[in-house]
């Protein structure tokens, strides 16, 4: 049975069920590869988007090889799940995973310099929103009674993922002890070949311009939709209530004008100054 309740642990939410916090907590120690990829976003800013690319990237953009799987989360799935570390740690190379875990919780190694992070940020308006639709249709996540409702919940920190500023923060003050990529979710709406060819050569991937190309083509939105296993429709519906929603639901820049109140909207930008005037990150917001 799915319980709707968020788990406390080491001041980090968890999703009780989904994810164990015994098991979480052995993440820190594993023994990293160099050539190991750590997808690291809060949730809502775009995961399944850099796991379709990386999936392309490693099939030199050969979509078809999309087909012999079910979902892309089978190539790269989330290192919190349970039961997910085990075969991480026999996973034969190069071995990619995503993750909505902060930095504290996730492998010290990283910070010593081994293996490879990229930290995909989206601006935390349309975070909030795409959130908000997200928790209508997973089940594990309690419906919200309203968007007011869920906006208070986000500016608190009580969802999955705990609060987006401490997310960022920890991350991207850690930035320099890793290899990271730093990259936002709004630069690849803006020119998503660029951003293509910067995780490529990241990775340390060579793609002829005709395979890059293939990459970019099959990583738009409306292309990924189409695909059932890079858009999740194949998740199944006592997980994901496709009836609900849809996982690709609008892949835009700045829906929040068309949710947050002017209220609303004065408070976040506040609360954002408050939070954020140490890091000199800006974002773009529509
Ligand atoms: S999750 O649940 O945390 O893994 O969700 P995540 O994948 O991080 O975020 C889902 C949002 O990313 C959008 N998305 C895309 N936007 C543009 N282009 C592409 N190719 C793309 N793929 C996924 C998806 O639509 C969700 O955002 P919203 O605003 O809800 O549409």
């Amino acid at each position: 049975t799915l319980n709707h309740e968020l788990v406390l642990h080491k001041g980090f939410k968890l999703i009780r069920g989904t994810h164990d916090p015994d098991d979480v907590d052995q993440i820190f120690n594993l023994e990293i590869r160099d050539s190991d990829v750590f997808v690291v976003t809060y949730p809502k800013s775009g995961t399944i988007w850099l796991q379709q690319i990386l999936v392309l990237l490693e099939a030199n953009g050969d979509v078809t090889a999309i087909t012999k799987i079910n979902n892309n989360s089978d190539l790269i799935p989330w290192i919190e799940i349970s039961g997910s570390r085990q075969a991480f740690i026999t996973a034969s190379s190069p071995r990619m995973r995503v993750t909505h875990l902060p930095y504290q919780l996730m492998p010290l190694a990283l910070s010593q310099g081994k293996g490879k992070v990229i930290y995909v940020a989206r601006n935390p308006k349309d975070v909030l929103v795409s959130y908000f639709y997200f928790h209508k249709m997973a089940s594990m996540l309690e419906t919200p009674k309203d968007f007011n409702d869920f906006f208070e919940k986000f500016v608190r920190g009580d969802v999955f993922g705990s609060s987006w500023f401490d997310h960022i923060k920890t991350w991207y003050s850690h930035k320099n002890e890793m290899n990271m990529l730093f990259i936002t979710y709004e630069e690849m709406i803006q020119d998503l070949r660029s951003a293509v060819e910067r995780i490529s050569l990241f990775l340390g991937k060579e793609l002829s311009d005709e395979q890059l190309a293939n990459v970019v083509k099959y990583s738009t939105f409306d292309n990924m939709r189409e695909i059932p296993q890079a858009s999740y429709k194949q998740v199944p519906v006592n997980l994901l209530n496709h009836h609900q929603g849809r996982f690709m639901r609008k892949g835009t820049v700045g829906d929040w004008k068309n949710h947050l109140t002017v209220a609303q909207n004065e408070r976040f930008d506040k609360l954002f100054h408050k939070e954020m005037k140490d890091f000199p990150l800006s974002f773009i917001w529509d």
